[in-house]
């Protein structure tokens, strides 16, 4: 009896001993949060929803409800001014939108990208995801390593040659269409670039025909997934521990694996080919190769590593170019006058000719005003992130070291101050005359990190319009919404679906 009185009696002070000890953490953790609340309050931002969970709240509810969290971040940019912060728990990230800062902050290499995403993006639910690749790198030497060797790929020399393939492919869905027409069906916009940015990246970048607009294909669905799955991951650290997640958790990782291993086992493809002496392109994949180390000392981390710029450059470069070609698309249906101003353009430079040279790019200067203005209302990579790693002022505020920046693009380019009137698309605000905007409307990002593929994308955007707009009229079928998806990059919700009719059926 006295043995189970001590044990319950040790037990009992065990489990005093052990609340009191969670309390003691728990009030630290408070003084820790009050600390950094003292030490960013001097900046301004709208009252926090509750002392520990800062912003957390309003932010999770938009997130759930499907509402675009950028325009919450705009609205705070137009009541708060040109920096303003967001807090959730410890954390503290401020959000800037005044050029001065970002031109010092984003075109100097002693900023590097903020730990807080890049870091978190390494995995994905416990699944590597992109690593240590050009994106995600934050150490300035391994991510310049990478750049140099990857550059060449993105040379004009290069890219030129790439032409052939973005006729052919953007022809393939010209073909698509051009049944829809015939056949009076709805076309979705947005699934058939997605697929032609798809095949070009894969054919362009690694050398394999997917041929998506006539074969099935797990690939969009998966970097769809893996898309939404980072949203979630960045925003929500609670987001895996909560069951009813769990299936969606499950899909991420299965996504997450689905490209890894393709990766894994078109890289070997390629390295067999090289070992056996065969000729192989000087592609995005002989450059990632390239990237790790001489064969003899490959690692099982440098296989990792080639993975990352695998699943990388297999993301970025392709889901950005497809959701602009959808956004202009759909906003071109209620522009019928910014149409008829691309028709007259593509007339008088390409006319009826089907194979789009690179000079012709050139020439099309209105398109490139228009895929410009749809990038500024619609940035579809819609920011970017850099820590401090030295003291600034922004706005005549102090910036403590260490702290996480947010630049929103899509905030700059929907703010009046930037814009007049911002929602209006008028892609005359790209004229060649007009002045430029200054550092107010950056799609690609600025500065050493900004994007690798701009000209790649700009071109097959180029391409895959310019036949568009030489063959076809397209409407949006009744139902369709001008509302943006978020899904880590923008895209539009109703998927763009269209009535299309042949041109020449027109006239
Ligand atoms: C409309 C299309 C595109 C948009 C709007 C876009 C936008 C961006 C943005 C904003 C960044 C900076 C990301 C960050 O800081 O987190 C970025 C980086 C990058 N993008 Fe793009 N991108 C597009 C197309 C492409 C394409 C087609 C490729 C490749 C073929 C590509 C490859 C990359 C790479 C490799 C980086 C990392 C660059 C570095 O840090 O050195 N992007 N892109």
């Amino acid at each position: 009896m006295a043995f189970f009185d001590l044990l319950s009696n040790v037990l009992s002070n065990a489990f005093i001993a052990l609340l009191i000890l969670l309390l003691v953490a728990f009030l630290g953790y408070c003084l820790y949060i009050k600390y950094t609340h003292m030490k960013y309050d001097h900046i301004p931002g709208p009252p926090r929803d509750s002392f520990l969970l800062g912003h957390s709240p309003t932010i999770l509810r938009i997130m759930r409800e499907g509402g675009m969290l950028h325009d919450k971040f705009l609205e705070w940019a137009e009541i708060y001014g040109p920096v303003y912060r967001i807090n959730g728990l410890h954390l503290v990230i401020l959000n800037v939108a005044c050029p001065e800062a970002t031109k010092e902050v984003l075109m100097s290499a002693k900023h590097p990208k903020d730990g807080s995403t890049y870091k978190k993006l390494f995995y994905l639910f416990g699944k590597r995801f992109l690593g240590n690749g050009l994106i995600t790198a934050q150490d300035h030497e391994m991510w310049y390593k990478q750049r140099r060797i990857m550059d060449p790929a993105f040379s004009s020399l290069y890219l030129r040659g790439l032409m052939g393939t973005f006729n052919e492919r953007a022809e393939k869905m010209m073909e698509r269409l051009s049944e829809i027409a015939d056949k009076n069906m709805e076309a979705k916009m947005l699934q058939l670039v997605n697929c032609v940015t798809l095949d070009v990246i894969a054919k362009v970048a690694f050398g394999v025909e997917l041929d998506l607009l006539n074969t099935t294909s797990p690939f969009p669905k998966a970097i769809e997934v893996c898309l939404r799955g980072m949203t979630y991951y960045v925003r929500d650290g609670f987001f895996q521990l909560k069951p009813k997640n769990r299936p969606f958790v499950k899909e991420v990782r299965e996504a997450c694996h689905l490209l890894r291993s393709t990766g894994a086992k078109w890289i070997h493809q390629r390295k067999t080919a090289m070992q056996n002496g065969e000729e192989v392109p000087k592609d995005i994949l002989t450059h990632i190769i390239k990237t790790s180390a001489a064969e003899e000392t490959m690692t099982e981390e440098n296989e990792k590593f080639m993975l990352d710029n695998f699943v990388t450059f297999f993301i970025a470069g392709q889901e950005t170019t497809a959701n602009q070609l959808a956004f202009c698309i759909m906003e071109l249906t209620r522009h019928p006058e910014i149409q008829e101003k691309l028709r007259k353009e593509v007339e008088e430079v390409i006319g009826m000719k089907q194979e789009i040279s690179y000079d012709d790019l050139g020439k099309l200067v209105y398109l490139s005003q228009v895929l410009k203005e749809t990038l500024r209302l619609y940035s579809t990579a819609p920011g970017t992130s850099r820590e401090l790693g030295e003291e600034i002022t922004i706005d005549g505020i102090r910036i403590p070291v260490g702290t996480s920046l947010m630049f929103s693009s899509y905030v700059c380019g929907r703010l009046e101050r930037f814009f007049k009137d911002p929602l209006k698309f008028d892609p005359d605000r790209f004229h060649p005359d007009a002045p430029k905007p200054y550092y107010c409307y950056y799609p690609f990002a600025l500065g050493p990190r900004s994007c690798l593929g701009q000209n790649f994308a700009q071109m097959e955007a180029k391409v895959v319009m310019a036949k568009l707009i030489q063959r076809f009229n397209w409407e949006l079928v009744p139902g369709q919404t001008f509302e943006i998806e978020d899904t880590g990059t923008l895209r539009p919700k109703s998927g763009v679906v269209c009535s299309v009719k042949h041109r020449k059926n027109d006239i």
